[in-house]
């Protein structure tokens, strides 16, 4: 007999039918008479209920049928009496395939913290809120992947191996087979990476970017999708050591055609959301932040507020003036904090927003140079609760003006000849921009910690599973 999934066995309404599940002991519970067996099967959000008749059974069969265990039921299904369900199966025949001893198993009990969970990492998607943030983190890179397709972009695979440091903030992970307790230096000192695996020294790769940019040299629309690394030692809930990330890329966008994507890419997920995920947003709402489902219906609907960085910063002193705290310096040519774009978001505006035109001093070197000579062409996009989730631009495409500003910011341009090629041969104005996948997550989820929304957190201190 084939196996019925849970989420598709509570739809069935063919009353008597005989039936198959598989899945994972949430509680039994019951008399001397009957037991009542919730299991699920990390289809959807709901358990179905198992009814036992226990004399059929044998109280010693039974007695292994505790919370954690794996079992297979066999039996029909009949209409629910009780409330909360609409169908439950009676049992005629239960295989158990693993026990979970209830001494041992520390899924006992609900209400554990977040913090507990995640030194569970390997059995916490057992649980009703993990199994609902993976379900989310499934259906939004299946929503990602749609958005893109459907208007013609192409997924693009960029090298995780990476001898170029594309962002330039020297937060890469080096990557070698040399031993460590062996390191040959030369006369200078300096280790002699041309004896290493690839005969230079790599990396992790920090973003897709400059490759992508190839592509969309070539390809016009494409799109990266893959993981990234950062060694930024910052212990935040909004920052991880290996994030996702997103990255469309595409020739002959200008920086007001770019901010549209990203607006309209957001809001394709946050609907696809609340289109596909009702079940898993409902618990999570109710659970973690009652508010969410009208944020997200918010976002959807409303056109995310643009302004330049020099009136953002403006703004924020004349909070500073009316008395608001912030714990940074606000004043032009800083970077903005969490907390700063948080203000603008959350109090000044109400609703997303995009900053654009930032300082070039405190961006990366391929952005495209305003004619003001002090600021270049980004745009961050800055949402409730998160801060930055997008960060992008239009790229500089003019040869001598991007080696020159490479050169300034001290990225050694013999590692990205390639990169600069692209501006010597056909060269075109293009733009994009990168989304953090764990920060869409933590908007769609409600969930507060960026380790909660990936599977296996790495961060600093932490690499365990
Ligand atoms: O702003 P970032 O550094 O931009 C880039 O990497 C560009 N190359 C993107 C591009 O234009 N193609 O990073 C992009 C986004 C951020 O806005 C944030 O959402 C996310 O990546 N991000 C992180 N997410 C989790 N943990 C971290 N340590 C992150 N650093 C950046
Ligand atoms: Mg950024």
């Amino acid at each position: 007999m084939v196996r019925t999934i849970i989420a598709e066995a509570l739809k069935r309404s063919d009353f008597g039918a005989e039936v198959l599940v598989k899945g994972w002991v949430r509680t039994r519970r019951g008399n001397k008479t009957v037991s009542f067996i919730a299991l699920n099967d990390g289809s959807c959000i709901h358990n179905i209920q198992v009814v036992v008749d226990n004399e059929k059974f044998g109280e010693e069969y039974l007695k292994p049928i505790t919370t954690g265990a794996c079992i297979a039921v066999r039996g029909n299904l009949v209409e629910s009496m009780g409330k909360g369900q609409a169908v439950e199966i009676h049992a005629t025949a239960i295989e158990i395939y693993g026990t979970a001893d209830p001494e041992s198993y520390p899924l006992q009990k609900k209400g554990h913290t977040l913090e507990f969970l995640r030194e569970i990492a390997h059995l916490r998607p057992r649980t009703n809120t993990f199994g609902a943030v993976f379900r989310m983190r499934h259906h939004m890179a299946m929503a990602i992947h749609r958005f893109f397709h459907e208007r013609g972009f192409f997924y693009f695979h960029t090298p995780i191996l990476t001898a170029s440091d594309c962002e330039g903030a020297g937060q890469m992970f080096q990557v070698t087979t040399m031993n460590l307790y062996d390191l040959k230096k030369d006369e200078t000192g300096s280790i002699d990476y041309s004896r290493d695996f690839f005969g230079k020294q790599t990396s992790l790769t920090v973003s897709g970017q400059l490759e992508g940019e190839l592509a969309a040299m070539a390809m016009g629309s494409i799109y990266t999708f893959g993981p990234t690394f950062r060694a930024e030692n910052s212990n935040t809930p909004r920052h991880l050591a290996e994030f996702w990330m997103i990255e469309p890329e595409v020739a002959f966008y200008e920086i007001e055609e770019n901010m549209q994507l990203a607006q309209d890419f957001i809001q394709y997920c946050v609907r696809w959301a609340l289109d596909n995920c009702q079940d898993d947003l409902k618990f999570l709402s109710e659970m973690y932040d009652k508010e969410l489902i009208d944020r997200l219906n918010f976002v959807v609907n409303n056109d995310f507020q643009r302004l330049t960085y020099t009136e953002g910063i403006k703004i924020l002193e004349e909070a500073v003036a009316g008395g608001v705290k912030f714990e940074f310096p606000v004043g032009w040519g800083t970077d903005l904090q969490s907390e700063h774009e948080r203000y603008l978001v959350e109090q000044h505006f109400k609703k997303p927003v995009i900053l654009t035109d930032y300082p070039k001093e405190i961006k990366s070197f391929y952005m495209k140079q305003n004619d003001d000579g002090k600021t270049v062409r980004a745009m961050d996009v800055l949402f409730p609760k998160i801060g930055e989730i997008i960060g992008g631009s239009q790229r500089e495409e003019d040869y001598a003006k991007l080696q020159r500003r490479a050169d300034e910011m001290g990225v050694p341009t013999k590692d990205i000849w390639w990169y600069l090629e692209t501006r010597k041969f056909g060269t075109a104005p293009h733009s994009g921009f990168g989304l953090g996948f764990e920060r869409l997550l933590l908007f769609v989820t409600g969930m507060s910690n960026i380790r909660d929304v990936i599977p296996f957190p790495r961060t600093p201190n932490n690499a365990e599973f």
